[in-house]
């Protein structure tokens, strides 16, 4: 089938950049990228690209180079569904809050939702592309569903999981490590290989049946989010035998088979996809009746959970057991530096803990806006949002968000913490002034020096 036209549900990190890519590299190729939520399609139209939805690297050029050219952002998703031979479903897939296997499985009601808009408005054939990560055998849901639909259209359904990683998704997008295209009629597979052979080499794009190809999202993910749970396990033991896992990491990234990729200690793996594409494979291997395959998988979670309490409970216990009446500074919301993603951010959930225990919050993020800080809390039901209002303070400056606090914890890796005036910062805290190093960026040795205590992951 001729690609001229391209349907993509869903506008958020996913959908984004993907398709801005894949528009800016196939110039013949109409893409439209269509969603329900208005504000974020106005957003994404918006002639200020400082106000686009999502902060990427390298995105806004490529979105001034194709917008309104052949990449193009819309409510109409009828409309975009029908004239398209190719549909990317790139919705959100987050672990269900209600009913059957909450806090673990996958809700697919926005995925659902999506191939019943399929299967309605449809008058031809049509590729229907798995963008977003989905359990396993999901394709068969879909597939059931557009069969159904009576009225006599052929689907062809493909996985073709997304591998970037935010922060870095544009570089990711342009260089991938491969693609990976999973499916059962060969002419659809071989139709979304040539939209991504208009960069990537054919030896890097992979074929598979749609099993193997939404398996292996899992399981990469899985895998990566293992190796930080490692390392953060590993990062506990050192803290009482006086090695330096950031020595330790480097020592055994060296060695070729392990590499030196996802080593870096920290306060706990955040983002959308680690912590749910895991509950997923828990949740499929149980109910299979894999119990070792569950508690395995599990135990990477569990070692999460541990190490973003444990940084947060020796905060509290180094501040003399108590942060009640204290200004504590947090600096960095996002899960990792270069986004303005929030989702499952460790910062959230160490503050949560700290707002247990009565202290003062003050937020400083380079990207992340006040608003979010609040819906993120309000999001536990932990307290009410006036008490959240009331113990939270979200600034616009680190240097107000750090005057006058007992501690600041730093929770994303931002590179701009490293360049700020330490000495200043030091002289408008309160004394003993307490770092809390969540992710071992400040020079320890220069930090001593000035008069802080200083306290990283692992050292
Ligand atoms: C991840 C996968 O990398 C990507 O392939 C997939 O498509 C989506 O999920 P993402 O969540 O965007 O991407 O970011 P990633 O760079 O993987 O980081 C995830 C979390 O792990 C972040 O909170 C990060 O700070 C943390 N991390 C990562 C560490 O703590 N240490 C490391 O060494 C690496
Ligand atoms: P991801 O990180 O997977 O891209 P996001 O939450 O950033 O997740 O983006 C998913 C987008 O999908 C949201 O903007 C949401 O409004 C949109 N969406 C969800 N369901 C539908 C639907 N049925 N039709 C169109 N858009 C949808």
């Amino acid at each position: 089938m001729k690609i001229e036209k391209i349907c993509c549900i869903g506008a958020g990190y996913v959908g984004g950049p993907t398709m801005a890519v894949i528009a800016q590299k196939n110039p013949k190729i109409k893409v439209t990228i269509v969603d329900i939520n208005s504000d974020r399609i106005a957003a994404w139209n918006s002639p200020d690209l400082s106000k686009l939805p999502i902060y990427e690297p390298g995105l806004a050029e490529i979105i001034s180079e194709t917008r309104d050219k052949n990449l193009f952002f819309s409510t109409d998703v009828d409309t975009a569904i029908d004239e398209a031979e190719m549909i990317f479903i790139s919705v959100n897939t987050p672990t269900k809050t209600y009913g059957k296997g909450k806090g673990q499985a996958a809700d697919l009601k926005y995925i659902e939702l999506c191939a019943r808009n399929i299967a309605k408005v449809a008058t031809t054939d049509k590729i229907v592309v798995e963008k977003s990560t989905l359990p396993v055998r999901t394709a068969e849901t879909i597939k059931s569903i557009l069969q159904n639909s009576g009225n006599g259209i052929n689907f062809h359904i493909l996985s073709n999981p997304e591998f970037l990683a935010e922060g870095t998704a544009i570089e990711d997008l342009l260089s991938p490590d491969r693609v990976l295209i999973g499916g059962e009629s060969e002419e659809a597979i071989e139709s979304l290989a040539n939209v991504y052979a208009s960069w990537v080499s054919q030896n890097q794009i992979l074929r598979t049946n749609l099993w193997s190809s939404e398996l292996s999202k899992l399981t990469a993910n899985a895998f990566l989010a293992q190796r930080v749970s490692s390392i953060n396990a590993i990062s506990e033991l050192c803290e009482h035998t006086e090695a330096n896992v950031d020595e330790v990491a480097k020592a055994i990234g060296m060695d070729s088979r392990i590499g030196s990729k996802f080593l870096k200690a920290s306060v706990g793996f955040g983002g959308s996809c680690f912590q749910k594409d895991i509950l997923n494979l828990v949740y499929i291997s149980r109910s299979y009746g894999l119990n070792e395959v569950a508690d395995y998988w599990e135990q990477v979670i569990i070692m999460n959970d541990h190490q973003k309490r444990r940084f947060s409970d020796k905060l509290i216990k180094t501040l003399y057991n108590t942060v009640s009446g204290k200004k504590i500074s947090i600096l960095g919301w996002a899960f990792k530096k270069d986004t303005n993603d929030t989702r499952e951010s460790a910062a959230i959930y160490v503050t949560d803990h700290l707002l247990n225990e009565q202290a003062l919050v003050s937020v400083y993020d380079p990207k992340v806006p006040e608003q979010k800080v609040y819906s993120d809390l309000n999001y536990l039901n932990s307290r009410t949002e006036q008490e959240n209002e009331d113990f939270v303070t979200v600034d616009k400056s680190p240097y107000s968000a750090l005057k006058g606090s007992h501690a600041v914890a730093i929770m994303t890796e931002w590179d701009e913490f490293k360049e700020y005036d330490w000495e200043k910062i030091y002289s408008e805290m309160k004394k003993p002034a307490f770092i809390f190093d969540g992710r071992n960026i400040l020079n320890k040795g220069k930090m001593q020096d000035i008069g802080f205590e200083y306290y990283s992951i692992g050292q």
